[in-house]
């Protein structure tokens, strides 16, 4: 049987990652949280006290850096060299150098190499900011998921309270603007709605709602 690939891009807290999870589950699909990965080379930066800035160190270790999704319930683990980072990476300092890390082309060549790896010999859902562009131009269902700043940021406000991070409804509004500015301006596969995706605005649509028009969407390519 053919192996589908589901492309979701779009940028920071439009739901891209709540909804692939349940696609996945659902269709018993692979799921890969590209923006994990780029978020634990930024940790592995801080760990190894590499700066954010250090495009030239960054580059060189690059390839060294063992990164692996464990898959466990409610959610996948992510790992690093060993360690459990699935919830260091995402801090406020993590979100906030991300962008600046995964500018890099050495990063974006070898975390691309790695996401296209890991969809050999199987359906996937993978979500990101340059899957339908770049790594996987040929995804069968291409989806780029946008929605209000208000909303965006309202979101994430509501998650960072049931993680006990007190940022303020503004300053996550600033920072969500800042980090999609960075994304969709850099040189190296910005955040851009690749020409074949259908776009879904999330703002006013329950999470179910958002699952239904996707998998909609999947079953007419399957
Ligand atoms: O999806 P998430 O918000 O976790 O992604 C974190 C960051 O990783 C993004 O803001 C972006 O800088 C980077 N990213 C990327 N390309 C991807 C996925 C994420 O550059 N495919």
């Amino acid at each position: 049987k053919e192996k589908l690939q589901v492309a979701i891009d779009g940028p920071a807290g439009s739901g891209k990652s709540t909804v692939a999870k349940i696609i996945a589950k659902n269709f018993a699909f692979i799921y890969i949280d590209t923006g994990a990965m780029y978020r634990a080379v930024t940790l592995y930066a801080k760990i190894n006290q590499i700066d954010y800035e250090n495009e030239e160190q960054l580059s060189e270790q690059v390839a060294t850096i063992s990164l692996t999704f464990v898959p466990a319930d409610p959610v996948q683990r992510v790992i690093l060299d060993g360690q459990d980072v699935t919830e260091a990476i995402r801090s406020e300092e993590i979100t906030n150098n991300v962008s600046l890390v995964s500018s890099y082309k050495k990063i974006r060549e070898e975390m691309t190499e790695r996401q296209r790896q890991m969809t050999e010999g199987a359906s996937v859902v993978m979500d990101g900011r340059d899957i339908g562009t770049t790594v996987l131009p040929k995804a069968q269902v291409k989806i780029f998921l946008v929605a209000s700043v208000e909303q965006r940021a309202a979101r994430r406000f509501k998650e960072n309270q049931t993680k006990g991070f007190r940022v303020s409804l503004e300053e996550l509004k600033d920072e969500i603007i800042l980090r999609d500015y960075k994304d969709s301006h850099r040189l190296i596969s910005p955040l851009k709605k690749a020409s074949d995706a259908v776009t879904i605005d999330t703002s006013y649509l329950s999470i179910d709602q958002v699952v239904e028009k996707i998998s909609e969407i999947i079953k007419t390519r399957a």
